[in-house]
Order: C-alpha cells, then sequence, then structure tokens
C-alpha cells in the first residue's frame, strides 16, 4: 500500500499562499521523496473567489469560510496564510485544533497575541503549531533554537527581524535621503504592511522576537513586555552621525535572561559599521543566537517575500508528513514559565541627540541633567548652528535607559531643548 498523502486544507491565497501552492506543483516529486508520503492541497479558503491568482486552483476545493476549511473531514493539516490577529486567523486556527487537525501558520501576530492559549489547547489535543515562517521569513531560525541548538542554554538572541525597517535605514544610509521619502518610496513598491506602522512602530519585529524568547528562555509568550520604539523618530542627521562615529542605525531586537527578568526590547540601536549587523542591507533580516557551548551563530537571509515565506512553511509541513512533532514553544506549553520583564537591565553607551537654544549656558543645563540622573558624558558636539538652535551631540558612557529616561526627563524642565530629544542605545554586538 503506497503511503497515504499528508491534505493541507491552504487559507489564504495572497503571497504567501500562492508561493506554497507553486512550491507544492512545482516539486510534488521531491517533496514526497523527501517526506516519505505525497504531501496534497484538498482544499483553499481566500475572500474572493474570482481573482486570478497566477496559479492553477482548479484541482482544489473551495471554501468561502476559512472556518469550514479548518473543519474539514478531508485535511490533515490547516495552514493559515491570511495573517491578523484576531477574526478569520483565530477563529479558523482554534477551530481546527478543535477538530483535531496540526497547523501550520506564517502568523507572528496572531502568536505573539495567543500563542499561549493555542499552544496549551494543540497540546491538550496532541496537535502541533508550527510557525517557522512567522519569524525572519525563509531563515529557519525557529528550527534553529527548537533542534540543533537544543542542548544550549541560550544566552542572547539579537536580530534585525523587520526588512521594511532595514531597507529605509539603508535607503537613507546609502543615499542620504529623509526618512519621509524613503518612507513613501516603500509604500508605493508595496513594501510596508497595510497598517505601516506595524513596521514602522516596531510591532511586527517585536511580534517575531517575543516568539524567539519564548523558545529561547523557555518561558510564555509575552509580547506585551517587549519595550518597543520604531524608527520613526530617525532622521538623516542621526544616520549620518552614526556613521561619522563609526556606527550604523538599525532597529534591533534583543532578549536575553538577566538575574532581573527576561529583558525584550526592538529599538532602534547604534550597532559598529563593521559588523555583521552593521553591514546588513535593505530588506535582508539576520538572526545572531548565543548559546554557551555554541557560541554564537548569525543566520542571514530574505525575511519576506513569496518564495523565502512560502519555503519556511513548507519545512514545516514536511516535518508533519515525516512524522516529526514537538511543543510548539520547544518544552510543553504547561511547563513554559510566566517570565518576569526586566527593562533594559544591561548598561550600555547612549547616543542623545538634541536641538538646545543656542544661549550661554544651555549645554551646562543639559550636562548637569546628566550628572544628576547619573549619567556620565564620554563625548559631546555641538554642530552646524541652525540659525538661533544648537543641535548637539553627546555620547555617554554606560548607563542602563532608567537612566537616560530620567535625564530626558529632566531635560524637559530646563527650558533649553527645541523639540523631543533622540536616545540611541549603542549595542555591542
Ligand atoms: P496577503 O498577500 O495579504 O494575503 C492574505 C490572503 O488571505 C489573501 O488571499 C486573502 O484573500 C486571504 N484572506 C484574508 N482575510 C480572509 C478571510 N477573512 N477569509 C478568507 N481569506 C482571507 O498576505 P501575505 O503577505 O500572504 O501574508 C500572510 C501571512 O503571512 C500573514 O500572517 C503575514 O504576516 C505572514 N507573513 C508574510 C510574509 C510576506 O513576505 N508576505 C512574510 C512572513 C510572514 P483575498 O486574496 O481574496 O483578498
Ligand atoms: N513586514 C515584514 C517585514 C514582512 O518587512 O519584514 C515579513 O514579516
Amino acid at each position: 500500500m503506497p503511503p497515504a498523502p499528508l491534505r493541507l486544507g491552504l487559507a489564504g491565497l495572497g503571497t504567501v499562499g500562492t508561493g506554497v501552492v507553486q512550491i507544492l506543483q512545482n516539486h510534488a516529486a521531491l517533496i514526497a521523496a523527501r517526506a516519505g508520503r505525497p504531501v496534497v492541497i484538498t482544499a483553499v479558503s481566500a475572500r474572493s473567489k474570482g481573482k486570478d491568482r497566477g496559479v492553477d486552483l482548479s484541482g482544489f476545493a473551495w471554501e468561502d469560510d476559512p472556518v469550514a476549511l479548518a473543519k474539514r473531514d478531508d485535511i490533515d493539516v490547516f495552514v493559515e496564510v491570511m495573517g491578523g490577529h484576531e477574526g478569520a486567523a483565530r477563529a479558523a486556527t482554534e477551530a481546527a485544533i478543535a477538530a483535531g487537525k496540526d497547523v501550520v501558520t506564517a502568523n507572528k501576530a496572531l502568536l505573539a497575541h495567543y500563542g499561549q492559549d493555542l499552544a496549551l489547547a494543540a497540546e491538550a489535543a496532541g496537535r502541533v503549531i508550527r510557525f517557522e515562517a512567522a519569524v525572519a521569513g525563509g531563515i529557519p531560525v525557529i528550527k534553529a533554537l527548537t533542534e540543533g541548538l537544543a542542548g544550549n542554554q541560550i544566552k542572547r538572541v539579537m536580530g534585525v527581524m523587520n526588512g521594511s525597517c532595514n531597507y529605509i535605514l539603508t535607503r537613507m544610509q546609502n543615499e542620504g535621503l529623509s526618512y519621509e521619502a524613503v518612507f513613501d518610496a516603500a509604500q508605493k513598491l508595496g513594501y510596508l504592511e497595510a497598517d505601516p506602522n506595524l513596521d514602522v512602530g516596531g510591532i511586527d519585529a517585536g511580534h517575531k522576537l517575543s516568539l524567539l524568547a519564548a523558545i529561547a528562555f523557555g518561558t510564555k509568550v509575552s509580547f506585551d513586555a517587549v519595550e518597543l520604539e520604531g524608527i520613526g523618530a530617525i532622521s538623516i542627521d542621526d544616520i549620518r552621525l552614526a556613521a561619522d562615529m563609526g556606527y550604523r542605525i538599525k532597529l534591533l531586537g534583543v532578549a536575553q535572561m538577566t538575574g532581573r527578568g527576561l529583558e525584550q526590547r526592538m529599538t532602534p540601536c547604534l550597532v559598529p559599521a563593521d559588523s555583521p549587523l552593521g553591514q546588513l542591507q535593505g530588506g535582508t533580516n539576520m538572526v545572531v543566537l548565543e548559546g554557551d557551548s555554541v557560541g554564537q551563530i548569525v543566520m542571514r537571509g530574505a525575511g519576506a517575500g513569496m518564495g523565502p515565506t512560502a519555503s519556511a512553511v513548507m519545512g514545516d509541513v514536511i516535518d508533519i508528513a515525516r512524522g516529526f512533532r514537538l511543543p510548539t514553544f520547544g518544552i510543553p506549553a504547561t511547563a513554559l514559565a510566566t517570565p518576569t520583564p526586566a527593562k533594559a537591565a544591561t548598561p550600555a553607551p547612549y547616543y542623545l541627540r538634541m536641538t538646545l537654544v543656542d544661549k550661554p549656558g544651555a549645554l551646562a543645563k543639559i550636562a548637569t541633567c546628566l550628572g544628576e540622573a547619573g549619567v556620565s558624558i564620554d563625548q559631546m558636539r555641538q554642530y552646524g548652528h541652525e540659525g538661533t538652535n544648537a543641535p548637539v551631540l553627546i555620547v555617554t558612557h554606560k548607563a542602563t535607559r532608567d537612566d537616560i529616561d530620567h535625564a530626558v526627563g529632566l531635560f524637559a524642565a530646563t527650558g533649553v531643548l527645541v523639540g523631543a530629544p533622540v536616545a540611541l542605545r549603542i549595542e555591542e554586538v
């Protein structure tokens, strides 16, 4: 008897969904050989049935309702590539688990918000949820953490996990363009999510970091505890000044377990220009994993796009076809610890850029605030006067984010500040 095929129900026929259809249609024999059994799509769902998607869907049953798709008797795995953390994606994923299906999803928003509940439900039902495509697109970082590095105590997880932000920052750097100009170009090219704040606000990358942290540290997903700061306040001045000092600005995620608890932050940081993270160009992602035995691993590749994301979905599907099963976050969801959130516990030098009223004593007032907050100045520079305003750059010695925030709070009462200061951590990578 030939082995029974693994039957997929595919919810979502957009960028990722059509990529999955293409891979299965182009590589059916290769996938069957690797999986030990054929992998087939039985039924699909999307919003508009009549839309030409550039792929042949004629062999698949159609469901208008993804919840109905999730419950079909003739599917084994529900592949959710619709997106959104509420509505259809959530309802259909819950329905799939309740109906005894395994789930493969690319949906980081859903898992960042409901990962713990979904993992508990799936594991209680003896089902798996796989989500390689949800973090850093085509880079197999979930597999690396849950499998290849399973013998390590993970020390730190870092990375650039939003391609759109890296695209914007590197175009600003390379072409000397303003944030606004590159943002507009990225939007016209379709690089940004429908709600661009998910990208430039750091939310999408924060979702991804929270999922990696759960696996790395054996903790419940705690997206709400991620310190989030987007790239909207980064000006071309910041990019230039950072470059003058030998740094690049990146939207960098860092998660580490400290003595005070779990630190998770997704914020713009300065990293050395000649480091692998500093060299990262365009929409590419990079994830850095540090384990006690393995040392540092650097993974780099396409974080988005049809082929890379569908590649990650298929890796998960083939694992299920092979009979490989593991808990959603590497250890049973019932055993995941509740993390204590720790706000940027590790001190680092900070880059502070501000504009001051150009009058006697203005700089002295700012220096006094820093002193009062316990922050020591390493370098200070006043540059390019603009009328009655004086742009000022200060690089501090190592300080905590709390001390920097304290100092910035004190600046406000000096009456010499024009606009809001920019405070960026200088990260050791
Ligand atoms: P997309 O191109 O917008 O496609 C979404 C698909 O879902 C469309 O086919 C849409 O139907 C369908 N859909 C949406 N709401 C639905 C509903 N209520 N009922 C039935 N179908 C519905 O999105 P995508 O870029 O493929 O992204 C899909 C998921 O993958 C998201 O979770 C995203 O975050 C994740 N992801 C995407 C990428 C990437 O590079 N695109 C990378 C990593 C992860 P219609 O086509 O009929 O409108
Ligand atoms: N908007 C995301 C990015 C898509 O730019 O990386 C992949 O999650």
